[in-house]
């Protein structure tokens, strides 16, 4: 079962410049969590100073009872165990090939015999769509199949914490439908504590179970996700609903006099979307935080968006093969339209 991981008032700079100040939030233990905000405000370091590979300047990062950033780097090297990491550019070593990096953690971490570590690595390549791509080196895979190398290699030592750095960036609409189904099914099967960055708005949206988002230099709300969905704060509404009108620019943050025009000018905001039904695992199993739809909005007396939790959710599922589709073999998918 995957663990809490509690952030406390944590800050974090560069030379004196800051990245971001004072992020407090709770990563439920087992729960799928996402990370938004735009470009450079620093998800990817915050992702690098949970593991521990950036040291922040204050603040807790909390788990099973330890301080992170207090650890000595022996202490360090234990927590790290709990991790997965999958980094914003799959860091695979460039001159291993797919079996060896994947293998790296199992052979750096564990006394596992070399049979051992071929049967996990097996799995997990087979997990990802992997399989027969062993012996490349990362130059001459493309881009999406790095980002499933790197998954798989994350995903090695059965880690309880698993953070993601916009897995599915670089990979067209169909794989990423197909990785978002991967992440809700190992979420259920595993029970760890998931923390994904993205930019995708229909992942932000159908995957997790708590959203949150970093915008100037702070955490502008972080909860469950029927509540950001339905929030009509500029910043989290503009954010969530991919729409050009509110505080965010292109540069970031538009300035005093482009917010002046466009409240001048008397632009109606676009209605809040519909809140969509979660995804759902592929053995028509509850997801693991499983709540009912709408209940945090009932709870706190909060109307969704009209048409919210429409579509009854599907009672049967089809089990799919997700290595199937995550194939890049194009004989596979021939046949298949062959059939
Ligand atoms: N090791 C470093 N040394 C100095 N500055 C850094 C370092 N790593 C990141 N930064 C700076 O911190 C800021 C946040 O970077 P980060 O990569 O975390 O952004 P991000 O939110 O992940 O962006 P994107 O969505 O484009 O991936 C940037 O201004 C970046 O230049
Ligand atoms: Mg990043």
């Amino acid at each position: 079962m995957g663990v809490e991981v509690a952030v406390q008032g944590l800050t974090k700079s560069f030379g004196g410049q800051p990245v971001w100040s004072d992020i407090t939030l709770t990563l439920p233990a087992g729960e799928i969590s996402v990370l938004l905000g735009p470009s450079g405000t620093g998800k990817s370091v915050f992702l690098k100073t949970l593991v521990g590979l950036l040291r922040p300047d204050r603040g807790a990062i909390l788990i099973e009872g330890k301080d992170l950033p207090r650890l000595s780097e022996r202490e360090l090297y234990e927590v790290r165990k709990l991790f997965g990491v999958l980094f914003q550019d799959g860091a695979l070593f460039g001159s291993m090939n797919i079996y060896d990096n994947v293998a790296f953690p199992l052979r750096e971490h564990t006394r596992m015999s070399e049979s051992q570590i071929r049967a996990v690595v097996t799995e997990k390549l087979d997990m990802v769509g992997l399989v027969g791509a062993e012996k490349k080196l990362p130059g001459e895979i493309s881009g999406g199949m790095r980002k499933r190398a790197g998954l798989a290699r994350a995903l090695v030592l059965d880690p309880q914490i698993i953070l993601f750095d916009e897995p599915d960036s670089g990979l067209d609409p169909v794989r990423t439908a197909y990785l978002n189904q991967l992440i809700i099914d190992l979420n259920q099967r595993t029970g760890a504590t998931f923390l994904i960055v993205t930019h995708d708005i229909n992942t932000a949206r159908t995957v997790p179970d708590n959203i949150g988002l970093i915008y100037h230099g702070h955490l502008a709300m972080f909860g469950p996700r029927e509540m950001l969905l339905s929030s009509t704060e500029p910043v989290v509404r503009q954010f969530l609903n991919a729409q050009r009108i509110g505080p965010i620019g292109m540069a970031e943050e538009k300035d005093a006099d482009e917010l002046a025009a466009e409240a001048e000018s008397g632009v109606e905001l676009p209605p809040l979307p519909p809140i969509p039904l979660q995804l759902q695992p592929s053995d028509g199993l509850p997801r693991r935080a499983e709540r009912p739809p709408g209940q945090w909005c009932r709870e706190h007396a909060v109307t969704p968006p009209p048409g919210s939790f429409e579509g009854l959710r599907q009672v049967e599922r089809p089990t799919i093969d997700l290595a199937e589709h995550l194939t890049d073999d194009p004989g596979r998918h021939g046949r298949e339209v062959a059939r």
